[in-house]
């Protein structure tokens, strides 16, 4: 049984707060923004497609949205490159530099721009010789590359792991460019894909991972379908003995982006993203359009409580306590005592479920030690009050949905 195994072999290691992140000063709570994989991919023809290409044009409409839609103020500052910004050559100093007719500016001048806004800028490149999407890489530059970002005024790498062949020394690779990030002096937030490539062919030391990247890709890219999303979710669960621990102030897991806008969710598959990313103190990197995106998805993902829940200062990773009758419930401790708690019907054919959430099947049950507070979160608003701790409370859940409630 899913909860007795997590409570008799892992809960003591729950009761401590995260081990030491890297000790870089930079994501104390997890980072929040917006990347472009997942929404414009790698999509270089400006000629057929100039709104959607991959160009300094699309970065800095995303900033001017970012700014003037309430992103900056609901907490999301990252803007952040993926593949396919690099021309397909080093200049003559063996430097990186971007494509120059879709990036005419370079680099610099986009995090100029992005500087001049209030928010930070994020790149990408690739451990080995070559990006996924065929760029060049930076095996072989890993000091010279992090220089060069420093003097743009990059402040986060997303660092891919496509294209390397020496496998051994995989993890070597990623603790040196992280390395040569501090040895810039500059803070750049290192997102590292360590462990997903690693993973192939050893078992990975999440706490060492946790020393050198600021947060590390777990599994394959996320699509734009629940099927995706609850892939994720079932891998984070099932490898939770291992991540949960890693996590805390300074170091996380990525679960990767929050499609969140996009085509493939319905409302209610909208809601469990949200509510599970926050529980699972995921970094929030929205892969959307910012210049067409609907109210309710904006005011989703723009919720501050739920928000709230995901920047928690304690940093503690929620986890997978229960999962049986097509239910899945996870809690995240808070600070103070408080507990996040979502559920979220897995049983895809009917109406909504109802659940018996009581403070036996919860596994910390810290909160309520006298009498607690329900708040009811997503799928919307709703003060259950006070509970002593004997509550049983009965959450409508909508197939594929989740309520994610607070307990104060
Ligand atoms: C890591 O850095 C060390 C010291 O500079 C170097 O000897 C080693 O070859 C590097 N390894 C990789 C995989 O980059
Ligand atoms: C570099 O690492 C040291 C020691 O871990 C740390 O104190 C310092 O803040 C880091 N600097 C940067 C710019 O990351
Ligand atoms: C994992 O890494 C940590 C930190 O580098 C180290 O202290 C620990 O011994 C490693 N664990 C194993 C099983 O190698």
């Amino acid at each position: 049984m899913d909860t007795v195994w997590w409570l008799l072999s892992f809960g003591a290691l729950l009761c401590l707060p995260g081990v030491p992140g890297l000790d870089n000063g930079l994501a104390r709570t997890p980072v929040m923004g917006w990347l472009h994989w997942e929404r414009f991919m790698c999509e270089t023809d400006c000629v057929r497609n100039p709104n959607n290409c991959i160009s300094e044009q699309l970065f800095m409409q995303m900033a001017d949205m970012m700014v003037s839609n309430g992103w900056l103020k609901a907490g999301y500052k990252y803007l952040c490159i993926d593949d396919c910004w690099l021309a397909t050559a080093r200049d003559e100093k063996h430097r990186l530099q971007a494509d120059p007719i879709r990036f005419p500016g370079g680099i610099k001048k986009l995090a100029d721009y992005v500087h001049f806004h209030g928010l930070l800028l994020g790149i990408y490149q690739d451990l080995g010789i070559k990006t996924c999407a065929g760029y060049p890489g930076s095996q072989g530059f890993y000091e010279l590359d992090a220089q060069t970002f420093a003097d743009w005024g990059v402040d986060l790498l997303k660092f891919d792991g496509c294209y390397y062949e020496n496998l051994e020394q995989l993890e070597e690779g990623y603790r040196n460019m992280s390395i040569a990030l501090n040895r810039t002096g500059r803070n750049i937030v290192y997102s590292c894909e360590w462990p997903l490539y690693a993973r192939r062919f050893t078992k990975v030391n999440y706490t060492q991972v946790a020393e050198y990247c600021n947060s590390w890709r777990n599994f394959d890219d996320i699509q734009d379908s629940w099927t995706s999303i609850k892939m994720v979710l079932d891998f984070t669960a099932a490898l939770q003995e291992q991540l949960v621990p890693a996590a805390g102030p300074g170091a996380w897991n990525d679960p990767d982006m929050l499609v969140i806008g996009n085509f493939g969710l319905s409302w209610d598959q909208e809601v469990t993203q949200m509510a599970l990313w926050s529980i699972m103190a995921a970094p929030l990197l929205m892969s959307n359009d910012l210049r067409d995106i609907n109210p309710r998805s904006t005011a989703l993902l723009q919720n501050q409580e739920v928000i709230a829940i995901n920047q928690d200062p304690l940093g503690a990773q929620g986890y997978r306590v229960f999962k049986g009758d097509n239910f899945d419930l996870w809690e995240k401790p808070l600070t103070g005592g408080s507990l996040a708690v979502s559920v979220t019907n897995r049983q895809e054919i009917g109406g909504a479920r109802q659940f018996l959430l009581s403070r036996g099947i919860l596994w910390k049950g810290l909160a309520c030690k006298n009498k607690c507070y329900i708040t009811q979160l997503l799928p919307r608003r709703y003060e259950y009050g006070y509970f002593n701790e004997t509550f049983s409370l009965l959450l409508p859940v909508n197939p594929s949905g989740t309520v994610l409630l607070r307990v104060d």
